[in-house]
């Protein structure tokens, strides 16, 4: 068993191989004095590693080690294998990945191999080999960072031949794979495994580029197959640090909104911690970072998290990069931890002075001083940290409702032919967890695969893709007394993308206590009245279900169309449990007129406090401890809720009982509750 971090890492990606060994010494007395605590380094260095195939040099890799843990800094070491150097690409062309125009990449860029490389294989793993003999039983390693940011797909010869070989051991047959696939579909019956190509933009490709095919079946496994042969890389590194380090903490850094390309929920099953580069645009609401954070936190059971990477300043790479108003970059921190982060970390250290991150933001700026406004607040965070670190670290959040957002429901999502090109999965979810979020009733965002029993109630909008497991288990939760909600276009297909006979939504029709005869798809702008029986009228948009009821109630009806008096949204009590279905895209508005309805039903839908639109508001357990992270994430005045001003709560960050009710701009409560 691995223990869990045991310090509050602060700091960040460190790059010490862009500047000179005087340098190194001037930034350890930088980050001395900035509280920091930890660098992570090494994750862009094999070509420096390893100048040729048969020689290694770690002498500048040691002397940093070196230095940085004699002064007692905590280092994230990566294992480099993310950017691999040019005499790769020249020896072995076929490490580079091909993509889906069929074109080989050269040298260049990074987080570009081939998963199906044999020779990428074999060299990574020799370097993680030389990198783990030689570092893992380093007291001063407190995490390995395996490659970087994992993504993007490949469509190579190699990815081919291997696709193949994981389609025969998952269908045994091409009988069974026709069928799995439907592919007597527009003549697509195969005989023979080297038939199936992998997805390319001159073969079945439809839609969006990397995800869509013609043949649902084909791009849902080849999603899942790329997924797994990026995982098979990193299960491989871990190993092998491993073997010189049963102990060692191995994680890899997620990243994106989140990213399409891996499924999470599996990936986390083998990161010892889960850890997240999170890089909110200047325009991004705080309920989504919010939301990415829970989503982070809910892959690995709500265990804490590290926020592996975060901007000081600006980032170089999004359309607008505006400065971080004074306080916003503490508060955005500090919502990552208020979220369960028990890491702040970086990306980067020192800004560096060519190249394309060149104006990206860092704690140590061109300017080369201390004496920076954005020095100073990294500084004074560090600060505010190591007041709160005792009592945050490991603290856990325990909340009561969980939002499903699955990655193979996303991928199947994507891959719809029909009926309204406006479908958005990520966007559905999003909207019902602002809701909730601005109703401060904190949720869990969760896979399929989570124990459904720890919550009152489960929210799974568009849960498009349903095995016959899942609806079992669906079904079970309810017959035990939990609440379900879901919505239209769920309940359709099974794994292989194959829609249900006998009425939609196929497998859920019996806990919902519905059945679905047909979808209307409503043009953009347009909507479709919704009147709640005993309540008012919202607006349906998108899609409207024509719903049959069975054993299920109406709530509320279409209140136009010559569907105009059918049900819109149904109750279904199920054995000890209640069931939801949503026949139409809703709007904040009408979700939140829905939560209002569901709060008389589930006794634990309590706010933590009076909805307050601009504030994030979450708790932190800490065995009997109970910490409340007010955050103030706008650039204007907010005012507490009144709840948190009874003398009752004291902040840990001014060691003060709270009194006033006004929360300048980006102010921070970390409150204690006291009894
Ligand atoms: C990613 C990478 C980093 C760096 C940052 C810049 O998160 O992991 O190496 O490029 O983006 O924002
Ligand atoms: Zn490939």
């Amino acid at each position: 068993m691995k223990s869990l971090l045991n310090d509050l890492l602060y700091g960040g990606d460190y790059n010490p191989e862009q500047w000179s060994p005087k340098t190194w010494d001037q930034d350890l007395t930088f980050f001395q004095a900035a509280n920091i605590n930890s660098i992570t380094i090494n994750v862009f260095s094999w070509a420096l590693l390893q100048p040729t195939e048969e020689y290694y040099d770690f002498s500048t890799l040691d002397q940093i080690i070196k230095k940085y843990a004699a002064a007692g800094f905590k280092i994230v070491l990566a294992t480099a294998t993310a950017a691999m150097p040019a005499w790769m690409f020249k020896k072995y062309p076929e490490v580079a990945r091909v993509d889906y125009q069929g074109r080989r990449h050269v040298f260049g860029q990074r987080h570009n191999f081939c998963p199906n490389s044999p020779n990428y294989q074999r060299l990574s793993q020799k370097l993680v080999e030389q990198l783990a003999q030689r570092y893992a039983k380093n007291p001063a390693i407190v995490v390995w960072h395996i490659n970087n940011e994992y993504g993007g797909y490949c469509y190579c010869q190699n990815c081919q031949i291997a696709f193949r070989q994981w389609l025969k051991d998952k269908y045994q047959t091409t009988e069974r794979l026709n069928r799995a696939w439907n592919l007597n579909f527009w003549g697509h019956t195969i005989y023979n495994w080297d038939e199936i190509v992998v997805p390319n933009e001159l073969g079945d490709a439809f839609g969006p580029e990397n995800t869509a095919t013609a043949v649902g079946g084909l791009s849902l496994d080849y999603q899942r197959f790329q997924s797994e042969s990026l995982l098979k890389l990193f299960i491989n590194e871990k190993k092998i640090i491993e073997k010189s380090n049963p102990r060692a903490l191995i994680t890899t850094n997620f990243h994106g909104t989140p990213n399409p390309a891996l499924d999470y929920h599996q990936w986390a099953k083998y990161q010892d911690v889960i850890a997240y580069d999170s890089y909110p645009a200047y325009d991004t609401p705080a309920y989504q970072t919010a939301f990415l954070y829970d989503l982070i936190r809910g892959l690995k059971n709500n265990q804490p998290f590290m926020l592996m990477e975060s901007t000081p300043s600006q980032v170089n790479w999004q359309a607008y990069s505006p400065l971080k108003r004074p306080g916003q970059l503490a508060a955005q921190e500090l919502q990552a931890v208020a979220h369960g982060a028990d890491t702040v970390q970086y990306f980067q250290l020192r800004q560096s002075l060519g190249s394309q991150e060149k104006f990206h933001g860092a704690v140590i700026s061109h300017a080369n001083t201390d004496q920076t406004r954005v020095f100073k607040e990294v500084s004074h965070l560090g600060q505010d940290l190591k007041k709160i670190a005792s009592k945050i670290l490991h603290a856990q959040i325990k909340n009561q409702i969980a939002i499903v957002f699955d990655w193979q429901n996303w991928w199947a999502c994507q891959h719809i032919a029909g009926i309204t090109q406006d479908l958005d999965y990520q966007k559905t979810v999003l909207t019902y967890y602002q809701a909730f979020y601005q109703q401060h009733l904190p949720v869990d965002v969760i896979g399929v695969d989570a124990d459904f029993s720890q919550y009152k109630l489960i929210v799974a909008p568009v849960l498009h893709l349903v095995t016959s497991g899942l609806a079992q288990k669906i079904g079970d939760y309810v017959a035990n007394g939990g609440h379900f909600l879901t919505t239209y276009f769920s309940g359709l297909v099974n794994k292989t993308d194959q829609v249900y006979a006998g009425g939609y939504p196929g497998p859920l029709k019996k806990v919902l206590g519905i059945w679905v005869e047909e979808t209307d798809a409503l043009l953009p702008n347009h909507d479709c009245p919704i009147k709640f029986t005993a309540g008012p009228r919202i607006k349906g948009t998108l899609v409207c279900d024509l719903i049959h009821l069975k054993k299920a109630s109406s709530l509320a009806n279409y209140a136009a169309e010559f569907y105009q008096g059918t049900p819109a949204i149904t109750e279904n009590h199920y054995g000890q449990g209640t069931s939801w279905y949503v026949g139409s895209q809703l709007d904040t508005a009408g979700i939140s007129y829905l939560i209002e309805y569901l709060k008389q039903h589930v006794s634990a839908l309590v706010p933590l406090a009076a909805a307050a639109k601009e504030l994030d508001i979450t708790v932190r357990y800490h065995e009997k401890q109970k910490y409340f992270f007010i955050l103030n994430l706008s650039n204007s005045v907010q005012q507490l809720p009144s709840t948190f001003l009874n003398g009752n709560f004291k902040d840990l960050l001014s060691s003060k009982i709270v009194t006033k009710s006004a929360l300048p701009a980006w102010k921070v409560l970390i409150l204690q509750q006291l009894n």
